[in-house]
């Protein structure tokens, strides 16, 4: 993991062939839907195909690197052998919020890392024309202002989802070090749009992609991330 060149405050996962094999799956235009979210049609001799769906292989490092962002006090425990251990204790409490729908798809990941952990819920849809989020319903613990919040949308585009649900947390006394957006695929737009609005806001992404096409597709990406995940479009 590096802070990404441009930009503090950016961390983008490191680039490791195992990464890489897991992204050449999701990203196979001719995979079925099915590699996105189960596994069943992977080859089994593969590491990728046999116990993993591979989105949530995926999610699962980002979600774990997320966590590595909290802030810590140390603490120290005897252990079986009788020997002293120098570890730490995560400090203050978190929550989950997913930008629905596509962010929904990362709640599982986050949860496989912290069982009980709280999820809020921003409903945000990208008007298909103008580009433009478009705020529907929102509903976030009511506490949000005293937590860490992990939130989770795996498509950065032109940045407006994120900044429009940014947006609702400072509006509910969220401050920007509280946040850490979880990504799986960020466009250098969508970094440079967001960072520049909000320095602080830490984001946490799988890859970089080269661009954005004219409708505001990420490029190479993977095409609509909802419609894959929850088979709304043959
Ligand atoms: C997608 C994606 C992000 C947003 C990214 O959601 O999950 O929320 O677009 O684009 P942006 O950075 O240009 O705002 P979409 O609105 O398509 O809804 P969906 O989750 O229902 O697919
Ligand atoms: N939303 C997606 O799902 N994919 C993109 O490439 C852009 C926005």
């Amino acid at each position: 993991m590096s802070a990404s060149d441009n930009h503090k405050n950016v961390y983008v996962l490191n680039q490791t062939n195992q990464l890489k094999g897991l992204f050449t799956i999701i990203r196979d235009r001719t995979k079925p839907r099915v590699s996105i979210y189960l596994d069943a049609e992977l080859s089994s001799d593969t590491y990728s195909g046999n116990d993993y769906a591979v989105n949530d292989t995926i999610i699962r490092l980002i979600v774990e690197e997320g966590l590595n962002h909290l802030p810590v006090s140390p603490a120290q425990v005897t252990t079986a052998q009788n020997v002293k251990f120098d570890g730490v204790v995560f400090d203050g409490r978190i929550c989950g919020v997913s930008i629905m729908r596509a962010g929904e798809s990362m709640e599982q990941g986050l949860r496989d890392c912290c069982r009980s952990v709280r999820i809020g819920k921003i409903l945000i849809q990208r008007d298909e024309e103008s580009q433009e989020p478009v705020l529907h319903y929102k509903k976030l613990p009511e506490d949000i202002a005293d937590r860490y919040v992990l939130l989770l949308d795996p498509m950065l585009a032109t940045g407006g989802s994120a900044m429009c649900a940014m947006d609702v947390l400072i509006g509910m006394g969220c401050k920007q070090e509280q946040i850490i957006f979880l990504n799986v695929i960020a466009s250098p737009e969508g970094l440079y749009n967001v960072h520049q609005r909000f320095p602080k806001i830490r984001i946490v992404t799988a890859v970089v992609d080269e661009g954005l096409d004219s409708k505001g597709y990420i490029t190479p990406g993977l095409g609509d991330f909802g419609d894959i995940y929850f088979g709304t479009k043959a």
